[in-house]
């Protein structure tokens, strides 16, 4: 953590000062009218999402411009920052947006199936890295192997779509505000990567309580609103690490955005399989091809003769690849510099690329060329 030992401005003080502001919509304070999601109070800092339908964007815009200033203004606030989110599937006038207790049909199972997919702005290749169960190492593998990307001299981002359980912000060990220019969200850098996480914007607690729509406008605005490259300098390549599963994060990205593929995370015991099949299924169902499976903790190297020790049992990721007809990119044992790596911030690939793991994720990296 970057923070200062700044004192936390008071929550209750917070709500008041933007309560004091009216929504023109319902004439209600902020607040009160529901248009305060995910609020934030840090040490030095204060943040928010509003969300609105797109065609109330402009209107608000000076709405969040003001809670901004406001908030700025409180002691103890060193960072305003108010992130609006503009539904691209606007609900019917007076259902503008989400409101307390009011459910906006927004929800990507119904809403039409057959949209042609948004490419990711500025972007040349997106892949995705998902996995059907947690805590497989699906974070992991994605910082690696973007550091992997990195390394090999493509110019690479790191998108943190896991709202239930941001990682990306420790692994990576950033932390800082998030700036804006010309209406666009500037990636925060580390490690030769371009990183956005919606760790940056809300703490994970928080986001746990977050409904479908607004996780959906979240990841929307991660992908559109974040200047990952420019038209003369795009990015080569956007790596997404994904939440477990197949939620609305899933649908989201996979139905609106041209993912060029996925890479799919697994642990060699058969429950953890099970829940691969399962995403491969749900990717199949999504159209994303998959490029190839990773098998993390595969095996335990014998400290004495560095043999492998087959903890949670053997082949069984090679042979449901075999099955699915994609390739193994890379069989990652269990290694405590690569666990340590992540909790310290440094990332095993970037900070030690000679190791023998970093260089099974160059090799993946190679893989996906
Ligand atoms: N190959 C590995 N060796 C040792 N520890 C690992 C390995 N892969 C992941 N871990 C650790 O396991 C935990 C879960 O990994 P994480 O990447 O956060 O999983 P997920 O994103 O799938 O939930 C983390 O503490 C991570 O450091
Ligand atoms: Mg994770």
């Amino acid at each position: 953590m970057t923070q200062s030992a700044a004192p936390t401005p008071d929550r209750d003080r917070v709500i008041a000062t933007l309560d004091a502001i009216r929504d023109p919509a319902t004439g209600l304070g902020l607040h009160a009218s529901g248009l305060v999601q995910a609020l934030v109070v840090g040490p030095g800092r204060v943040g928010f999402m509003m969300e609105v339908a797109s065609a109330d964007a402009a209107r608000y815009a000076y709405i969040r411009d003001a809670a901004e200033k406001a908030l700025a203004g409180l002691p103890g606030v060193e960072k305003a920052q108010v992130v609006m989110t503009a539904s691209s599937r606007a609900p019917a006038p007076g259902t503008t947006r989400v409101r307390k207790g009011v459910q906006v049909n927004d929800d990507p199972r119904t809403a039409p199936q057959a949209k042609p997919l948004t490419a990711v702005p500025n972007v040349k290749r997106v892949i995705a890295v998902v996995s059907g169960k947690g805590g497989v190492g699906k974070s992991t593998v994605a910082v690696n192997l973007a550091c992997a990307f990195a390394a090999l001299g493509h110019k690479t981002g790191l998108l943190d779509c896991d709202v239930y359980g941001p990682s990306i912000p420790r692994m990576l060990g950033t932390d800082q505000e998030l700036e804006r220019a010309d209406e666009q969200i500037v990636p925060l850098q580390a490690w030769g990567l371009k990183l956005m996480s919606i760790g940056f914007i809300v703490d994970e607690g928080r986001a746990m309580i977050w409904r479908g729509p607004m996780v959906s406008s979240a990841v929307r605005q991660m992908i559109n609103d974040v200047r990952w490259g420019t038209p003369d300098d795009p990015l080569d390549v956007l790596i997404i690490d994904m939440p477990p599963g197949t939620g609305d994060i899933q649908l989201t990205l996979f139905q609106d955005f041209k993912v060029d593929g996925a890479v799919v995370v697994s642990t060699p015991q058969e429950i953890a399989l099970i829940d691969a099949r399962r995403a491969v299924a749900m990717l199949e169902k999504l159209r994303t091809p998959v490029l190839g499976m990773v098998e993390n903790m595969a095996f335990f190297p014998d400290p004495a003769t560095g043999a492998r020790i087959p903890i949670f049992g053997e082949g069984g990721a090679k042979a449901e690849a075999a099955k699915l007809g994609v390739p193994v990119l890379a069989e990652i044992p269990i290694d405590m510099a690569l666990r340590a790596g992540g909790d310290e911030g440094r990332p095993l690939t970037a900070a030690h690329p000679e190791s023998p793991v970093s260089q099974a994720f160059l090799q993946a990296a190679r893989a996906l060329g």
